[in-house]
């Protein structure tokens, strides 16, 4: 593996799982893996569970790691090409991803959409740029348009509670105060129809997706239907692609609640985190046996450490 940007960067989804699983076994098995190797974790924008997980998995795989908070730690980045640089940013993508690239081995970056310009954002300037230009493995720590960190440990989380070959899953749109990115859900579909998971939308007019990122996944409207004999619920807000960066929506119907969850097949109850509670979900889902946001959250660093080993074998031949 070269860089990890997305699902399409899996070759065997299968065998990454297996690796996977492996990894979650004995965290350690690896421990000297990436000695002398450094990764480089940029922000752009917040994190908790990113920051650390990502973190870890690099130390247990014996990796050191550098960690800068961009725009705010170090001089602010200019990511734009042939403008003139008169304002507060001081220093352009160019020669930062260059310089980055001589201190690190590997560089994870997280940065979010704008919300506002929808084809720059689409165009994940940010990412294929430190791609262009570091000469390094590029990790994704959530792009504009995808979070494969995120989905990938969802998906070792299915396997390790699903209780049939193809559960049904299903991603169901949820209010916010907020708008938020369509990262996380785009990223998530493709990975559970990657995974063969029978994969179903929900969410109200206007929240459709954009549909290179929904093939194969049943998109529903009806929202009790679509939670009918759901295995797994998915929970998230998402603003609108369609009429871009917009919230359409504010009904709390949408909210997953034990009213929607009682016409599942007591499916399990799944979120990326944080989480606004009463609003995406209420607290007797969440704090119910039925909830594994805990065990989804742990699994991040299982995902994170099988995908940076995978860079690790690459790189050491
Ligand atoms: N799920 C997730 O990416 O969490 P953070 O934003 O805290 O990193």
């Amino acid at each position: 593996m070269k860089h990890f940007t997305s699902i399409h960067d899996v070759t065997d989804l299968h065998a990454l799982l297996t690796e996977a699983a492996e990894i979650k076994r004995d965290p350690f098995k690896y421990e000297t893996f990436g000695r002398h190797r450094t990764m480089g974790l940029l922000f752009f924008n917040s994190s908790l569970r990113t920051r650390l997980s990502t973190q870890k998995a690099a130390q247990n795989l014996g990796m050191n790691t550098m960690v800068l908070n961009v725009n705010e730690d170090s001089w602010k980045i200019e990511t734009e090409f042939g403008v003139v640089m008169n304002g507060d940013k001081a220093e352009h993508i160019k020669e930062a991803a260059a310089v980055i690239g001589k201190y690190c081995d590997v560089i994870g970056i997280r940065s979010f959409p704008s919300l506002k310009d929808r084809e720059a954002d689409y165009s994940e300037s940010v990412i294929n740029r430190f791609i262009r230009y570091a000469g390094v493995p590029v990790v994704s720590m959530e792009s504009a348009t995808r979070h494969p960190l995120q989905s990938f440990a969802d998906v070792i989380t299915i396997e390790q509670y699903k209780k049939t070959p193809r559960p049904k899953v299903l991603l169901a749109w949820a209010p916010h105060c907020r708008a938020l990115p369509q990262s996380v859900p785009n990223s998530f579909v493709e990975w559970a129809v990657a995974a063969g998971y029978e994969t179903v939308v929900t969410h109200p007019e206007g929240y459709e997706l954009d549909p290179s990122f929904t093939t194969g996944a049943v998109i529903e409207y009806d929202r009790e239907k679509a939670y009918k004999d759901a295995d797994f619920v998915y929970a998230k807000n998402w603003s609108s692609y369609t009429q871009y960066g917009k919230i359409l929506n504010n009904d709390l119907a949408w909210t997953c609640n034990a009213k929607n969850m009682a016409l599942t097949r007591h499916a399990k109850f799944m979120h990326c985190l944080p989480v606004r509670r009463n609003l995406v979900v209420s607290d007797e889902v969440i704090d119910s046996p039925d909830s594994i946001v805990i065990e989804e959250a742990a699994n991040r660093v299982v995902a994170a450490q099988t995908v940076l080993r995978e860079i690790l074998k690459e790189q050491n031949g």
